[in-house]
Formats: structure tokens, sequence, C-alpha cells
């Protein structure tokens, strides 16, 4: 896990264009201009209030995670995993466990907080796996193709 650099914004952008990861997180692939996004992204890599990091596997950028929405002594977690030949090898579980790891040990907080789809079964397992217990659930519409969905609402506390 590393921090972004300039050179990961085309593999950033690669990733938001992409119908398939972007109906797992409930919006619609970016139509924005490669220099456009060139501009959000560097501005949200230099934003203190968003944590972003960069997956690496052998030396290759894979995916992207963030830590955001940071109060209550917690913070929400996001993650993907880009190349769909890499998922389902145990990556997310890696880095959500370093990210925990980071979240209590260096920035001192108490919960580390995430969501997901009810049919994203592989963000359930990570969720699991990285001793998440599920606390609740809701209905949101998708924004990439308004339909209603259920969500599920996962939490790691520091003392469980
Ligand atoms: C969800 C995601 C981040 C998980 O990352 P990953 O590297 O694939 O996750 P891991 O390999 O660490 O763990 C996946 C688990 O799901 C299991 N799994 C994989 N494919 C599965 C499937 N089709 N059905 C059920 N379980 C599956 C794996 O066996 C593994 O569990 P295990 O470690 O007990 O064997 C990744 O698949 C991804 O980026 N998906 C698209 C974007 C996304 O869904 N992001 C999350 C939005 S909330």
């Amino acid at each position: 896990m590393r921090p972004p650099r300039a050179e990961d914004v085309q593999k950033a952008y690669e990733w938001d264009r992409d119908p398939e990861l972007a109906a797992w997180n409930g919006r619609p692939p970016i139509r924005i201009s490669l220099s456009a996004a060139r501009r959000d992204y560097l501005a949200r890599w230099e934003d203190s209030s968003v944590k972003t990091f960069i997956i690496e596997a052998e030396g290759e950028a894979i995916g992207l995670a963030t830590l955001y929405d940071f109060r209550h002594e917690g913070c929400e977690l996001g993650i993907k995993i880009g190349p769909k030949t890499l998922r389902g090898r145990g990556y997310a579980g890696e880095a959500v466990d370093l990210l925990v790891s980071y979240c209590f040990e260096t920035l001192g907080l108490r919960a580390v907080r995430g969501s997901t789809l009810s049919h994203n079964i592989r963000m359930q397992r990570v969720f699991e796996k990285c001793g998440f217990v599920e606390v609740g659930d809701g209905s949101i519409i998708s924004r990439f193709d308004n339909k209603r969905y259920t969500e599920l609402f996962y939490e790691r506390r520091w003392d469980s």
C-alpha cells in the first residue's frame, strides 16, 4: 500500500470508467475527459480529509482504497481491485487488514465502517474475514441503474 502518485491517474481513470466497477459502487462510470479527471484526482489525493492508497502487487498498481468520513473516532473504508483477473486472490483481504491496523495503531481510531450491496458476496467475505460485523442494512437507489438495492453496513471496532 502506498500513497497515489501522478502516474496512477491513468489507471484510476480506467477503473472509474469501467461499468462493472461502477455498478458495484452504485454509481455511473465517469464520463469526463482524462485531463478533467486528472485535476479531480490530484486535488482529492491532496485533500487531507480523505486518505487514498494505491494497492500494489508485484510492482503494479492493482487497486485503490480510501479512508474517508472521519467522525466519532472512526472512518469509512472503500476499496476496489481494478483488473477483474486479480479479484478473488486475497489482495483486498490483505489490504483491509493493513488499513484497519493503520486506523487503530497509527490514527488512534476506535472503529472502521464499511458498506456494500447485498449481492456483493466478495466484499461481504472480505469484511467478515477481516473481523468486521454486520451492524445493519438499508435501502439505496443505485445511481448506476436507478434501481433499488439493499445495502449492508459493517463495522470493525478496536476492542473486538
Ligand atoms: C470486492 C473486492 C474489493 C474484493 O477484493 P478481492 O481481492 O477480490 O477479495 P479477496 O480475494 O481478499 O476475498 C474475496 C473472498 O470472496 C470469495 N469469493 C470470490 N469470488 C466469489 C464469488 N463469486 N462468490 C462468493 N465468494 C467469492 C473468495 O473466495 C474470498 O474469500 P476467502 O478468502 O474466504 O476464500 C474486489 O473483488 C473488487 O474490487 N470488486 C469490484 C469492486 C467492488 O465490489 N468494490 C467494493 C464495493 S463496496
